[in-house]
């Protein structure tokens, strides 16, 4: 009986020691992914300074999602605390105590918002330049202008932590947005920025930055993003779409609330921001959506 319990003994400790050397591994290799540094000229891009640009601007950084992460006056905050996932805060985009403005130039601005690259050439960890990367020339320089002239905030944000779990999921390609600058292809060419209108085409290049990121490539959705989150809806002909008309996908758009009666959670689709898009951005989605 004795021997019996001394080798059940031996094989736990022998399991702790694989798993603990497992994880080093994992542990280091996420390290030198995060530590990566990338050589990124971003093209030029030109930064408007005129009233209309900046309103534009602030119109892009409220309904994409900027201000939920970076807070109402862009100067950072906890996204996430926990052991399992870490520690995620996004950085102080302000000119005040802990901001960055003051150390960046125009082109720093287009690395890290087009690419996911940081001024120091390593990739930004959770900052989803995925889909800001399809932003048009015109759209991001308006942007930039916007957070060029927004007051400073002083806010010292402390460092990044990524937990063990977060490590994981990264490992087991369960969690690519860790590392979005993994997931650009920086020096294919530009894509198409079509001229705004209620059209396909300029309905495509919305759905190309704004939706494709979680709905996926086809837009057939699929599996949770997160673990704990509900799997991501199919908005093709397949899908719940298929019976509903325009009203009804502004509505769900505006309010959360589907046709059917289901009242959309903004954590898991953001609709809060996104249904701040005007009418003529949200009509051309559904331009495209329909046509597709
Ligand atoms: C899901 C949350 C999230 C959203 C949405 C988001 N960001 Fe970020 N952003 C982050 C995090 C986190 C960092 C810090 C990354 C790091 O330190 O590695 C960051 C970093 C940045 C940086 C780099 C700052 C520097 O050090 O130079 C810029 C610029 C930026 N974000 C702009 C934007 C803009 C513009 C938008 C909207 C299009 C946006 N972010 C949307 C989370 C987010
Ligand atoms: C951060 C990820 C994310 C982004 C970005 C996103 N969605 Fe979603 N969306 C989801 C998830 C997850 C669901 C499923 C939510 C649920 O079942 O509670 C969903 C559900 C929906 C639904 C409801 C479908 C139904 O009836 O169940 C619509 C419509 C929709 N999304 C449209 C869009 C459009 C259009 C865009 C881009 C403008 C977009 N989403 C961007 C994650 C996202």
């Amino acid at each position: 009986m004795k021997s019996v319990l001394k080798v059940i003994g031996y094989g736990v400790v022998v399991l702790i020691a694989l798993l603990v050397v497992s994880y080093s591994v994992m542990h280091v290799r996420t390290t030198m992914h995060m530590n990566r540094v990338y050589q990124i000229q971003p093209a030029p891009v030109s930064i408007p300074t005129d009233s209309n640009a900046v309103a534009w601007g602030k119109h892009l950084a409220v309904s994409r999602g900027c201000l939920k992460c970076h807070g109402d006056n862009l100067s950072g905050k906890t996204i996430n605390d926990d052991f399992a996932l870490g520690l995620l805060v996004s950085t102080n985009l302000t000119g005040g105590r802990g901001g960055v403005a003051q150390q960046r130039s125009d082109s720093d601005w287009v690395r890290a918002i087009r690419h996911g690259v940081g001024a120091d050439g390593k990739p930004l960890i959770a900052m989803p330049s995925q889909d800001s990367y399809y932003m048009s020339d015109e759209d991001l320089g308006s942007l930039i202008a916007y957070i060029k002239q927004v007051p400073p905030v002083d806010n010292e944000v402390p460092e990044n932590k990524i937990g063990p779990l977060a490590r994981v999921l990264y490992q087991f390609g369960k969690l690519d947005v860790l590392i979005p600058a993994e997931m650009i292809q920086h020096d294919a060419p530009r894509p198409e920025s079509p001229l705004a209108g209620v059209t396909p085409e300029y309905g495509r290049y919305l759905v190309r930055g704004n939706c494709q990121g979680c709905h996926g490539e086809t837009l057939a959705g699929g599996p949770p993003l997160v673990p704990g989150f509900p799997p991501v809806a199919n908005l093709t002909k397949s899908g719940p779409l298929a019976n509903w008309q325009e009203p009804d996908f502004i509505k769900t758009m505006r309010t959360g609330q589907t046709p059917e009666g289901k009242q959309l959670d903004s954590e898991h689709m953001p609709w809060k921001e996104l249904g701040q898009m005007t009418d003529t951005e949200l009509r051309a989605v559904w331009t495209y959506l329909h046509t597709m």
